[in-house]
């Protein structure tokens, strides 16, 4: 698995193309996006949990995710994902133990990072990946996981009713 700066930058290009080949616009978008975060958790051993948030009414709801039990909404403003949010700004956590207000899921999570997803520059959702390592997520995987977000709402039809 990919360890070094040059490894993660192939991974990531591999991983780039591998989901721009599984985007299926004959698919509902939700299909698309359970493929997707199995596609990026298999791509990285540091992921310990993976998902989408989906924003309604000033708070974000579950999506598609992979790891355990996760918690089902949060407050815009609120934990790591809220802060992305509010900022509109992928958050980069290397301890999330310092982070004021970091909601906890899963008490093994050591670190985050959190990608907004706009379209249009309005609130869609995230994508929040964790990890049990400290500092698992660089600009590197910022860079990567902002790119592959841009792809998704280039190329997939994100519709504001996938929350009914
Ligand atoms: N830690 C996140 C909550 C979501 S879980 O990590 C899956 C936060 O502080 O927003």
């Amino acid at each position: 698995m990919a360890d070094n700066k040059f490894l993660i930058e192939e991974q990531y290009k591999l991983l780039f193309n591998q989901i721009n080949s599984l985007i299926n616009n004959e698919n509902p978008l939700i299909t698309n996006l359970s493929n997707i975060v199995a596609a990026i958790n298999q791509s990285f051993d540091k992921i310990s949990w993976i998902g989408f948030y989906f924003a309604k009414n000033d708070q974000l709801f579950l999506g598609p995710f992979q790891g355990k039990v996760a918690c089902t909404r949060i407050e815009f403003g609120r934990g790591v994902c809220g802060t992305a949010v509010a900022t509109k700004l992928s958050q980069v956590v290397p301890d999330v133990h310092e982070f004021p207000g970091h909601i906890i899921c899963d008490a093994d999570s050591n670190s985050e990072i959190v990608i907004p997803i706009l379209v249009n520059n309005e609130i869609f959702g995230v994508l929040d990946l964790d990890s049990t390592k400290f500092s698992a997520f660089t600009t590197i995987d910022q860079l990567w996981l902002e790119k592959i977000c841009n792809l998704l709402t280039e190329k997939l039809n994100f519709k504001k009713n996938i929350l009914t």
